[in-house]
């Protein structure tokens, strides 16, 4: 059986290809994730992983500490509202933020902006006056360096992302004085998916020491400090969510050292996280609709493809896929491809499936719950959003598909 009972029957009721996410699974990640981290640390849920409501709704509510919210888009801030997360849980980022997103944001009270450019920062102080309010700002720094041991690519470049590291001290009195705004600390964001837990500490270690820099050469006292993520999870493939053992008092230790008030809550310390506490909760389910060869290999040609997940194949996040084979049965490779019509729609190659595979069969790609729809090409060639099952176990809890809306005629701006 490549696909469970539970699935199998959920894809004959539900057809494929079909999502489904189990919440028992996003709490235990939740635990997992705050259990590794020091007391006090805040969790901003990145929501770009899966704005899902059921799930996100499931990092808030219940027991242990809650996640907050980071979101970019008007879109996200609403899945956050209707979970229930109060505006001042919510981070707004994101490098385009437009008149209207911020018009919304501080109209529902958002706590917290990420501010990229001290452009960036007086449009969010426009937006704030505007409200007759101040908004609260971190500003995000794209740190020249990264940790030698962490091996990072995503900082140190030109970027449309934060304020260049190395400009903050000249900068400094004009990004301390927009008016409609506070600075309140900072934001860095430097890797996604890091390798291993050495990489992680030391990139966190780096994060510190760069944030302990800043805040002398700001002459802010900051009050919140997010040192970003990185915590890693197995993405379409089999595989289990990374464990952080020394996390806890290694990070603690470092905070000690450069942020001695964080105990008191000074400055806050938050981190970020998408895949890890959500992308085991997922399994694409898919049908094979055909087996070919073409010069000398197979193709078994699935109604998912990039258009369902992969996605983030284009920013070359995406790892083979695999599927889940019996671990006793004999298997064969073949190249998983989607039903579009491009060859750039394949989800892997040379992936192990069960030998007698045919059409009709159904597979389950394994950890799919993060970056899967809503990262996905999903109105290429006009196929149908795929159904989208939350369960709790065995119990389902909703059943919903993405879909396009119609704008009444003459309607303008109704999207923020
Ligand atoms: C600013 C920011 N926060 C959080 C995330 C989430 O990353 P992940 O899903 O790897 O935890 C991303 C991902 O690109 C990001 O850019």
């Amino acid at each position: 059986m490549t696909v469970s009972p539970h699935h199998r029957d959920l894809a004959e009721r539900y057809g494929t290809p079909l999502y489904v996410y189990d919440l028992a699974r996003v709490r235990a990640a939740r635990r997992d994730l705050f259990g590794f981290l020091p007391e006090g640390v805040e969790v901003y849920y990145a929501f770009k992983a899966n704005p899902h409501p059921d799930l996100v709704r499931a990092l808030r509510t219940g027991d242990g500490p809650a996640c907050k919210a980071e979101i970019s888009s008007t879109g996200e801030l609403a899945a956050a509202l209707e979970a229930g997360y109060p505006g001042a849980d919510i981070l707004y980022t994101g490098p385009g933020k437009t008149p209207g997103e911020l018009d919304e944001a501080v109209r529902h009270g958002v706590g917290l902006f990420s501010a990229e450019s001290l452009t960036d920062l007086e449009h969010i102080g426009r937006a704030a006056r505007a409200h007759g309010t101040t908004a609260l700002c971190l500003l995000r720094v794209n740190s020249a360096t990264a940790s030698a041991a962490s091996g990072v690519r995503m900082t140190g470049k030109p970027t449309q992302f934060g304020i260049d590291s190395e400009t903050v001290p000249e900068a400094a009195a004009a990004l301390t004085s927009v008016p409609g705004t506070s600075v309140e600390g900072l934001h860095l964001f430097s890797q996604s998916n890091a390798r291993d837990e050495e990489s992680l500490l030391a990139e966190f270690r780096h994060t510190l020491e760069t944030a302990a820099r800043l805040q002398d050469e700001l002459g802010v006292r900051l009050r919140v400090l997010d040192i970003g993520g990185g915590f890693s999870a197995p993405y379409g493939r089999t595989g289990d969510r990374a464990a952080y053992p020394k996390l806890r008092g290694e990070l603690a230790a470092a905070l000690d050292l450069f942020f001695p008030g964080w105990r008191q809550g000074l400055p806050r310390v938050a981190v970020e996280s998408g895949r890890y506490l959500v992308g085991d909760s997922g399994h694409l389910v898919t049908a094979v609709s055909n087996l070919k060869t073409g010069r000398g290999h197979t193709f078994a040609v699935l109604d998912a493809g990039i258009n369902v997940f992969g996605g983030m194949s284009g920013l070359g996040r995406i790892l083979p896929v695999s599927v889940e084979v019996p671990e006793d049965g004999d298997s064969r490779q073949v190249t998983l491809a989607g039903p579009l019509c491009t060859p750039g729609d394949v989800l892997g190659r040379n992936v192990a499936v069960p030998a007698g595979l045919a059409p009709g069969d159904l597979l389950a790609v394994p950890n799919t719950g993060a970056y899967g729809p809503t990262a996905s090409l999903l109105m290429f060639l006009g196929r149908p959003s795929p159904v989208e099952v939350v369960t709790d176990g065995e119990d389902t809890v909703s059943v919903t598909r993405i879909e396009r809306t119609r704008v009444p005629h003459g309607a303008e701006h109704t999207h923020g």
